[in-house]
């Protein structure tokens, strides 16, 4: 995209354009994760986080009645450590290991290559579309990915609705703006009464359209899609565009391309699409009860014994960041999407 003076975009437009331009977008340029980058996420606080996912994820296998060929997708796999500690679990469960498709959708050249470094190129197949998923049972893992999706806004005065706008004054300067919406025009498009009882409104476009195309899938594959990212479960929806740079939060106008812009999930409202699909049920529970019903206490216990204390402290530390409510416990919520008649609930119950 070349931006010219005067030039303006509405909000989830500029939000593609910072992270995902082939040249100067954020995730298109470096890996941002851990204490060198900008921020971190689960999988790199520690290992345990993603041997729970690989429990669940043979939990539910079992559901599905050990399907003899499965995939698992795991949407945005970052710098790919999810995906190294799964493999290294599902080696010590031949019968899942032999049986499952594992694959990865990235958008991030940058962080594909990052994948292929760390990760056995000849066990994962890239898919840059979801088309290319085979037609067996597919379990979706997706950590911080809906969260990476761009938002619109809209904002009501008087009872007039107003989008979001970014107007670049020059190409180092940009501000907001806003821009009289028909709303009621969008809400037949989406399929979605979306304004009813707000003042404000965060809504994604292609986060949207993922979910669709995701739980179609299921619904005629079977299988289920597991949500691990941060956010909310209150109807009323709220203003939570943010930015982050070195670990802390930034003004989403200025070093664009150079942090990540991100926001909270409205579960209230996946909840509700999912609702109006039909024939699906969906649980939901925080990132902190879901681990612990997992066992990663146990877990820590386990990996602690034998250890000198600086080690023990340490992963008694990055227990607590994954599980505790003044950390990532509470703020995280874990959704998990499946059929109308699937009984799993192996971290929700
Ligand atoms: C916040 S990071 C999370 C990475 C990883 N799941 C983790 O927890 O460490 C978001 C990831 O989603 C990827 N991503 C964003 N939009 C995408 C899209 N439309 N298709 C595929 N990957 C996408 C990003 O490139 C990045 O790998």
């Amino acid at each position: 995209m070349i931006i010219k003076n005067n030039f303006e975009i509405s909000l989830d437009k500029f939000i593609n354009f910072a992270l995902y331009d082939k040249k100067k977008g954020y995730y298109m340029q470096k890996s941002p994760f851990g204490r060198k980058g900008d921020f971190i996420t689960a999988p790199n606080i520690s290992r345990m986080f993603s041997e729970m996912i690989a429990i669940w994820i043979l939990g539910f296998w079992e559901n599905l009645g050990n399907p003899k060929k499965i995939n698992l997708v795991e949407l945005g796999a970052g710098n790919g450590e999810m995906m190294k500690i799964l493999l290294e679990t599902f080696k010590k469960f031949p019968m899942f290991f032999d049986s499952c498709n594992f694959l990865i959708h990235e958008k991030s050249l940058k962080l594909k290559k990052i994948q292929k470094d760390k990760l056995d190129k000849d066990k994962i197949i890239w898919i840059t579309d979801l088309k290319e998923i085979k037609k067996f049972p597919t379990i979706f893992i997706a950590n911080e990915f809906f969260d990476a999706m761009a938002i619109k806004q809209f904002i009501k005065k008087r009872d007039i609705w107003f989008e979001r706008y970014v107007i670049f004054k020059n190409k180092k300067k940009a501000f907001f703006n806003e821009k009289s919406f028909n709303m009621s025009k969008f809400e037949k498009e989406i399929g979605y009464n979306i304004s009813k009882n707000q003042k404000f409104i965060e809504y994604s476009l292609v986060g949207v359209s993922y979910l669709k195309k995701i739980t179609d899938m299921i619904k005629k594959n079977n299988g289920g899609l597991l949500i691990i990212d941060y956010g909310y479960m209150e109807k009323k929806m709220k203003n939570t565009l943010k930015s982050i740079s070195n670990h802390k939060h930034s003004n989403v106008l200025e070093n664009i391309g150079k942090s990540d812009i991100t926001h909270n999930i409205n579960f209230y409202l996946f909840k509700k699409i999912i609702d109006q699909l039909g024939g699906l049920k969906d649980l939901i529970t925080t990132q902190g009860s879901f681990l612990v019903k997992l066992g990663i206490k146990n877990r820590a216990e386990i990996i602690s014994q034998n250890q000198n204390f600086s080690k023990k402290a340490d992963i008694y530390y990055r227990l607590k960041r994954l599980i505790d409510d003044k950390e990532m416990g509470n703020l995280f919520k874990v959704m998990f999407i499946k059929k109308k008649n699937n009984k799993y609930k192996l971290g929700f119950n």
